[in-house]
């Protein structure tokens, strides 16, 4: 429905936005707290939870380090925390066995957490990649990412991940079949209200490169992942990934990366209304950091305005290394 705008001086746009008040009253999305996800970089590497480098501002941290993040944020407002392993590179393998051990690094920390700030919901990262020594998020065999093998490798990280404690799994592998795989091994295991983020519409995309430091892959991804992420010219299939996914069992889906990809959150949140998030991920953080940190952008506002731009998209939250930052600037407002 178009509103009926009549011809100026009846009409003046510029009335309402005429004093703080009144735009106030006639803004129609806004940013909380409560929309924001915060992924944090876990290890228990001697020596590696210090700032990664091509995130400045973002430190790996340690066990300990993982729950008083964990309750940094619930005290912040901030509802839920997304954990990421750093591995020892020495540890990595083919067959990727420690992504489904019990006391791999991210199953620790899920269990600390929940002991330490049960009210904190905890997602996790379900790839392969930071225990691969291919640096690939599937197994690969003969130099091929094997779509069916890598599904089984992902059920067992994901149970072992929700008898951890785990509260929202986030699968952002992009292999075909993983989401009703997922679904029916934790129903077949009682974890019915263990839910179900998937990174539907995951982009194989250059801002993923401070992440893939990040997390200790860079050095070890041989290729790229133009076979399973989606290509960046696309838009439909993200339609069709989403649908797919929604009924093999996924409560709620994402868009990757985020900025530029706000058509895509748009056109998602429009087809299906379901609980859409997207990603601001490690290059986009890294491009806004690195502005800020030149002096080149102002701080608050490039933080608030880049996270408000998700909402406005149809997001209804969003997954971003600035959580405890806008959260604070967010009770300032
Ligand atoms: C791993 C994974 C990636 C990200 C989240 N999970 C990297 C990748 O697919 O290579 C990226 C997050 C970010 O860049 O902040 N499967």
């Amino acid at each position: 429905m178009q509103p009926i705008i009549p011809p100026f001086p009846v009409t003046r746009l510029r009335r309402m936005r005429s004093s703080g008040a009144l735009r106030d009253l006639a803004q129609e999305h806004r940013l909380s707290v409560k929309d924001l996800i915060w992924p944090i970089f876990i290890t228990d590497v001697p020596g590696a939870d210090v700032e990664v480098p091509s995130m400045p501002g973002v430190s790996r941290v340690t066990l300990e380090g993982a729950v008083r993040a964990a309750e940094m944020a619930a005290g912040l407002g901030i509802p839920a925390i997304c954990l990421f392993p750093y591995t020892d590179p020495a540890v990595k393998t083919e067959s990727c066995e420690i992504a489904w051990s019990p006391d791999n690094i991210t199953n620790r920390v899920i269990r600390a957490i929940k002991a330490a700030v049960p009210e904190i919901a905890i997602m996790t990262d379900i790839a392969l990649d930071p225990y691969n020594i291919n640096g690939h998020d599937g197994l690969v065999v003969n130099g091929e990412i094997v779509n069916d093998e890598t599904v089984e490798a992902l059920v067992k990280m994901g149970l072992a991940q929700a008898e951890a404690g785990a509260d929202i799994l986030g699968p952002s592998d992009m292999m075909d079949g993983r989401i009703g795989a997922l679904r029916s091994v934790l129903e077949a295991n009682e974890h019915r209200n263990v839910t179900i983020l998937s990174y539907a519409a995951k982009y194989a995309s250059v801002f993923y490169g401070p992440f893939r430091d990040a997390v200790g892959a860079s050095g070890a991804l041989k290729g790229d992942k133009k076979t399973y992420q989606m290509n960046p010219g696309n838009s439909d299939e993200a339609l069709r990934l989403v649908a797919r996914d929604l009924s093999e069992g996924a409560d709620m889906v994402m868009v990757k990366p985020g900025m530029p990809y706000l058509d895509v959150c748009r056109r998602v949140k429009e087809a299906f209304g379901v609980p859409t998030y997207a990603y601001q991920v490690s290059g986009e953080y890294a491009m806004l950091a690195g502005a800020i940190g030149n002096g080149w952008l102002k701080r608050e506002g490039t933080i608030l305005e880049s996270l408000l731009a998700f909402r406005r998209a149809g997001c209804d939250g969003v997954l971003t290394y600035f959580a405890p930052e806008a959260a604070r600037l967010l009770a300032e407002a």
